[in-house]
């Protein structure tokens, strides 16, 4: 018998080392290389997630996470545009909101254009014209913190739909990127709400992030958490491919999955992998978070189920279950479930791509070594949530 950390720290070590000095020739590509801001409870062991190592291995190329490069010039213009349109009325259900879901249904990352505009003067205050004038700018008490390519976003437009939910549209990445702003900034970011709205936002980058758990811990801890999460295969392939999307040029998924083919050596440093060790995470935010104050929603039953799936989001959140199933509909031909949207012309938001959206052909062989690389993760994440989601079944009905 171990504790979770400590078997957390073996099943690294012997995935890691196992296989002698090749894999360890970085430091980097162990998930437990130190890192600042590592856990300080008395459990706390070396197997912090380190995410976006600088220090990649040698030859390996920039990963799907990468961070997108800096927007060379601080362009305010469109900030307002981009940001008014954000807020939602109470009572305005999800008919306002910006193309967001449509332009990426599934996940959507926000550049740091986008970042600059938010935290830009001119989107202070909101403008009148669709910001409304009553209610207040609060800091969130809930936040969807991962993960990438989990089905966030479809979470977030989902959620909007309860009117006691206020939500920012974009990504603020406070609590990786924008911290050194301050929590006025963050404030500011927010819709206005009214008094009995949860205000919201989603970042997903904040799940692999170290110094997150202690943030959000510091600026409150009762906050709520929620982290919609993926088979980590799919979840990487998806990953690989958004970025493949962006950079046709990056090398393929099976030279950038192994550190050694041969070997069978899964590079955990490539972070399109390395967000999927699900249970690496979460002991960082378990350092801070009771597993109670967490809720791990299911990116395979928010599209299978998304009622059921709501129901549990909005009981977490303490909410009436508004949001049921009579908000969704099955399209079939964009293969997902997508939100009704009473009185509203513009295009459906679907929990999903459509099917036309093709993911590259990985080979087989390589898809099975990352099976077997995350078995023994999903495993330890499924007693750690104390919830099964079933990845290992999906993988044998294949
Ligand atoms: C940056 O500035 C240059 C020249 O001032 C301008 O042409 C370009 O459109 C700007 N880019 C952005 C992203 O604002
Ligand atoms: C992979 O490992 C094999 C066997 O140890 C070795 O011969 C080969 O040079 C390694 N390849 C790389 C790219 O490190
Ligand atoms: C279903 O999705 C297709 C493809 O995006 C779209 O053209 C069609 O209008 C949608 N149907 C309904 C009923 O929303």
């Amino acid at each position: 018998m171990c504790s979770l950390s400590l078997c957390l720290t073996y099943l690294c070590y012997s995935l890691m080392g196992g296989t002698g000095p090749a894999a360890l020739r970085s430091p980097a590509a162990l998930p437990g290389s130190a890192a600042p801001g590592a856990p300080r409870s008395p459990t706390a062991v070396p197997v912090t997630a380190a995410p976006r190592s600088p220090a990649a291995p040698p030859g390996s190329a920039p990963g799907p996470s990468a961070a997108p490069p800096r927007a060379s010039n601080g362009s305010r213009e469109g900030a307002e545009g981009a940001w008014l349109r954000t807020p939602l009325a109470p009572g305005e259900v999800i008919t306002a909101q910006s193309g967001a879901f449509e332009r990426d249904p599934q996940e959507s990352s926000t550049t740091d254009e986008e970042l600059s505009r938010a935290g830009s003067p001119g989107s202070r205050g909101g403008g009148s014209s669709t910001t409304p004038d009553y209610g207040e700018k609060r800091l969130p008490q809930a936040l969807i913190i991962g993960v990438k390519k989990g089905g966030t976003r479809a979470l977030l437009e989902a959620i909007r739909a309860h009117p006691d939910v206020r939500a920012v549209g974009t990504e603020p990445h406070f609590f990786d990127r924008n911290y050194e702003k301050g929590l006025e900034w963050y404030r500011n970011v927010m819709p206005k709400t009214l008094e009995g709205q949860i205000t919201m936002e989603k970042t997903p980058s904040y799940f692999v992030t170290n110094e997150a758990p202690r943030r959000i811990h510091s600026m409150a801890k009762d906050t709520k958490l929620i982290v919609v999460v993926r088979n980590p295969v799919t979840r990487a392939i998806s990953d690989y491919t958004q970025t493949l999307s962006k950079k046709p040029e990056i090398p393929t998924f099976e030279v950038l999955a192994f550190k050694n083919r041969t070997l069978g050596l899964i590079d955990a440093s490539w972070s399109a992998i390395r967000i999927g060790i699900y249970a690496l995470h979460l002991e960082n935010w378990l350092q801070y978070f009771p597993l109670s104050q967490i809720l791990f929603v299911s990116g395979e039953r928010l599209i299978t189920d998304p009622a059921g799936e709501m129901a549990k989001v909005q009981d977490f959140l303490g909410l009436k279950r508004i949001v049921t199933e009579k908000h969704f509909y099955f399209n079939k031909t964009k293969g997902f479930p997508c939100l009704k949207k009473p009185e509203d012309s513009s295009a459906p938001r679907c929990l999903g791509k459509s099917k036309g959206r093709t993911h590259p052909k990985i080979d087989p062989d390589v898809i099975h070594r990352l099976r077997k690389f995350y078995k023994p993760f999903n495993v330890m994440f499924y007693q750690m949530t104390g919830q099964d989601f079933q990845w290992e079944e999906e993988e044998s009905d294949k």
